[in-house]
């Protein structure tokens, strides 16, 4: 990633940040804290990267989640689709931002199965947070990092399903 838009955890960056994107900077630090913490929860041990994602719901909740790994190697998953996971069968529909981070610097950034999970349950104008091991960041929307995106709304509409018994 350009290291050109690595942003330093100073207070003058988070606020420009937080401005741009409406969020407070008590969710921007729980987004950092959060998406840091949840790295000790990962299960890598084929790749010692530790990835740890947390979502800001739109009503104000964290949803946090890690990679999890597989001896059968791509059956392994990635932090951000852990977390969307949850989430989403917790019952959340609407999120306000996305956070991710890894050990290294500069940041990494969603993979492109990732970006596409995301797509399905975020606004494309969502900021993606991307912190690296000393929180400093990189921040793009969604459209950004997946543009001519497809999304559920390309789909035809379908009739109402039945009722399940
Ligand atoms: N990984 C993530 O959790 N998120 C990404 O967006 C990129 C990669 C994980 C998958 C695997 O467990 C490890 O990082 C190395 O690829």
């Amino acid at each position: 990633m350009s290291t050109d838009i690595l942003q330093s955890n100073d207070e003058s960056h988070v606020s420009r940040a937080c401005e741009t994107y409406s969020l407070t900077t008590t969710q921007f630090h729980a987004l950092h804290s959060r998406s840091s913490a949840a790295k000790a929860t990962a299960y890598c041990p084929y790749s010692l990267f530790r990835v740890g994602c947390s979502i800001l719901t739109e009503d104000g909740q964290h949803i946090d989640g890690a990679n999890v790994e597989n001896a059968s190697y791509p059956v392994g998953t990635c932090a951000e689709r852990v977390a969307f996971g949850k989430a989403v069968t917790e019952g959340h529909k609407k999120f306000k931002a996305v956070a991710v981070a890894t050990d290294i610097s500069p940041p990494a950034s969603p993979c492109g199965m990732c970006r596409q999970f995301i797509r399905e349950f975020c606004e494309l104008p969502t900021p993606v947070f991307m912190f690296d091991k000393d929180g400093a960041f990189v921040v793009m929307k969604l459209e950004q990092l997946l543009p001519l995106s497809f999304g559920p709304e390309a789909l035809p509409p379908r009739g109402e399903l039945p009722a399940k018994a």
